[in-house]
């Protein structure tokens, strides 16, 4: 038996539940993994209200790191004993043990240490596929980013300074502005009390922005628009504000706009280029350009209690739930 998060319907947190479950030994292509820390991300509350649909009872969270405890026949490129790290695969990872597929599992290398790891593992690889891949960036680009103090914004502002690239980050409070300015991030915009398109506006001379990676949505859908170039790039790449709905002519009329919703999955893909995109992150970190640790921790147990902060918007950085 081990101890798991599980939830029978969507709602607020308290339908997250502390349960005793079984866990079997890993089939073919699997491996067992006992977590060290569990990742906790914005998707999963797309998962627990139901925006996002699963089949429910379910388990919940889809990043953790660990230790391979066993493996199943077929898995040829894992060992018993690996530490590893995940960040696609069933949901479940709110949990002490799981059994997974090992072909989602990355090694993660002697040093960088599980709780740094924790704090990698989805948000590091967002922040790779973001800026490498989506809309790649060369380079002295100014650019717009929304949350820029979040789980996923605090390694974007680093990979940003370790690019040459200039960032505008959003924020809510004053404090946050702090935090992102810490980690790379050149200009804030205070939400709270600044207009966004007006301040890019004032800090670009006139010219806006080629990219905005827009995670928040339906607040910042307006502004996003309001700070492009023509023929700039809206890379609407979360939603935790509310969805978004685009009128194609909004486009044309904002200067015929570029406009890609992109999912992880599709740019994680074949496993070789999963683990490429792990080893450009993970060597930003070793060479000390990226330097992130947890922000906020909680027990397994209290798993409600983070989404509450994270929903909350009461956190900076990433947050992790400790088995
Ligand atoms: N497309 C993908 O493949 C992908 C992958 C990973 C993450 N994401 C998205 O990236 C975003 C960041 O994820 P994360 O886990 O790192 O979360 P996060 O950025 O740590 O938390 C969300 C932040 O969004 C801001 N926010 C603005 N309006 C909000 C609202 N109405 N409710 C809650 N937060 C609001 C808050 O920052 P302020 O208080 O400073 O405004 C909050 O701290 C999420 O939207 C997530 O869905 C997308």
């Amino acid at each position: 038996m081990t101890k798991a998060i599980r939830f029978y319907e969507t709602g607020g947190p308290e339908v997250l539940r502390l349960e005793d479950v079984e866990v079997g030994e890993p089939g073919p292509g699997q491996a067992r993994v006992r977590h060290s820390y569990i990742a906790v991300n914005f998707i999963d509350i797309y998962f627990r209200t139901g925006r996002y649909p699963l089949a429910l009872p379910n388990g919940l969270g889809s990043d953790a790191v660990g230790v391979v405890e066993a493996i199943g026949p077929d898995v040829t490129d894992i060992r018993v004993g690996d530490r590893v790290g995940y960040l696609i695969g069933p949901q479940g990872a709110y949990s002490q043990v799981r059994v997974m597929p090992a072909d989602v599992l990355i090694p993660l290398p002697d040093g960088i240490s599980d709780r740094t790891a924790a704090t990698l593992m989805m948000k590091g690889m967002t922040a790779q596929y973001l800026f490498r891949q989506v809309y790649p960036l060369q380079g002295g680009e100014t650019i717009l980013y929304h949350a820029a103090a979040g789980g996923v914004g605090l390694i974007a502002c680093q990979w940003a300074r370790a690019m040459g690239v200039t960032m505008i980050g959003t924020v809510s409070t004053d404090e946050k502005a702090a935090i992102a300015k810490a980690n790379g991030c050149a200009h804030t915009i205070v939400t709270s009390r600044e207009n966004i398109a007006q301040r890019v506006r004032e800090l670009t001379d006139g010219k806006g922005v080629p990219v905005v990676y827009d995670s928040v949505g339906k607040d910042t859908l307006q502004a996003s628009l309001d700070c492009l170039q023509p023929r700039g790039s809206l890379v609407s790449n979360g939603t935790s504000s509310g969805s978004v709905v685009v009128d194609s002519q909004v486009l044309a009329a904002k200067g015929s706009i570029w406009l890609t919703r992109p999912a992880m999955i599709h740019y994680i893909q074949p496993r070789s280029h999963m683990l490429d995109m792990a080893r450009e992150l993970f060597d930003h970190v070793l060479a000390g350009r990226i330097v992130n640790e947890p922000q906020q921790s909680f027990a397994l147990a209290d798993a409600a209690e983070a989404h509450r902060a994270l929903e909350g918007r009461r956190t900076t950085g990433a947050t992790v739930l400790v088995p």
